[in-house]
């Protein structure tokens, strides 16, 4: 079909993200730092601190609902002892990277927030270690549709059409036009940007959950997250269809109807707030 889009040209088109015009000299800087082998907390911390406007909106993010620390983390050092160094990372990436697409991609940051809400109560609930990195796996999940929507606007503009008159989700969809969904595309990135490979599956493997080998659980959590942040109506991901449930993912969460209840609650709170980063 001529429509198509051959994926090793798109994985490297994509790779190349410094390349883009589109992409402001920041995310360029900080797609280069979060390629080196070794990131220390001190090198992660200085450029941070170095740009003010970025500071705060991490410490907005980490104060917020979706990280469950009220009003207590005043500096980004603090953030990283809490938190830890990829969950930091991928705050900085999820707030430059989102930045971009706020004025482009109405809802997709809403509906990115919902998710990473969502994932932490639930990640709470099961006693995952480090809930706050499968709340960044759900903050970050979707980041492969912003890389698709700027790079191929013309083309992702027809993916949505062909969804909305088949009926069919936008994976589905992308997968016709570029053999390769908005899965692969994050999860390429989320490689390439050494995260930990917990992420890496949850972005990949979000739509197809039994896939995952090496992080089942934080891949179903983001997967039901996803479903429920849709159900409920939050932001949008841009696609007409509430994403049906795996059932292997949600025998794996065993959640009872009163989690479900507490989880929408919770996303109802979060989205009430005030705070900017809503
Ligand atoms: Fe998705
Ligand atoms: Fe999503």
């Amino acid at each position: 079909m001529s429509d198509t889009i051959d994926i090793s040209l798109m994985r490297e088109r994509v790779e190349t993200i410094e390349a883009l015009p589109t992409v402001p000299a920041t995310l360029k800087q900080i797609s280069g730092m979060l390629e080196k082998p070794r990131l220390s907390i001190e090198e992660l911390g200085r450029f941070i601190a170095g740009d003010p406007a970025l500071t705060s909106k991490i410490l907005k993010m980490v104060n917020s609902a979706a990280y469950g620390f009220p009003n207590r983390i005043s500096s980004i050092s603090h953030a990283i002892m809490l938190l830890g160094l990829n969950v930091v990372r991928g705050l900085l990436l999820g707030v430059s990277v989102f930045e971009l697409m706020r004025r482009n991609i109405e809802g997709l940051w809403e509906h990115s927030l919902g998710c990473a809400v969502a994932a932490r109560w639930i990640a709470q609930k099961k006693q995952v270690k480090e809930p706050e990195e499968v709340s960044v796996c759900g903050l970050l999940h979707d980041i492969g549709k912003v890389i698709l929507i700027l790079h191929f606007p013309e083309e992702y503009e027809k993916v949505q059409a062909k969804a909305g008159k088949e009926g069919i989700t936008l994976h589905e969809a992308e997968r016709v036009f570029f053999d390769a969904t908005h899965s692969d595309v994050g999860s390429w990135l989320a490689r390439k940007w050494r995260f930990p490979v917990n992420l890496v599956e949850a972005i990949e493997y979000h739509h197809r959950p039994r896939l995952s080998k090496s992080a089942q659980l934080e891949t179903a959590i983001v997967h039901v997250s996803d479903a429920l942040v849709h159900a409920k109506g939050i932001g949008t991901a841009h696609d007409d269809l509430v994403p049906a449930i795996n059932p292997d993912a949600w025998g794996l969460l065993q959640l009872s109807v009163n989690d479900i209840k507490a989880v929408l609650d919770e996303l109802e709170e979060a989205a009430s707030s005030e705070t900017e980063v809503w």
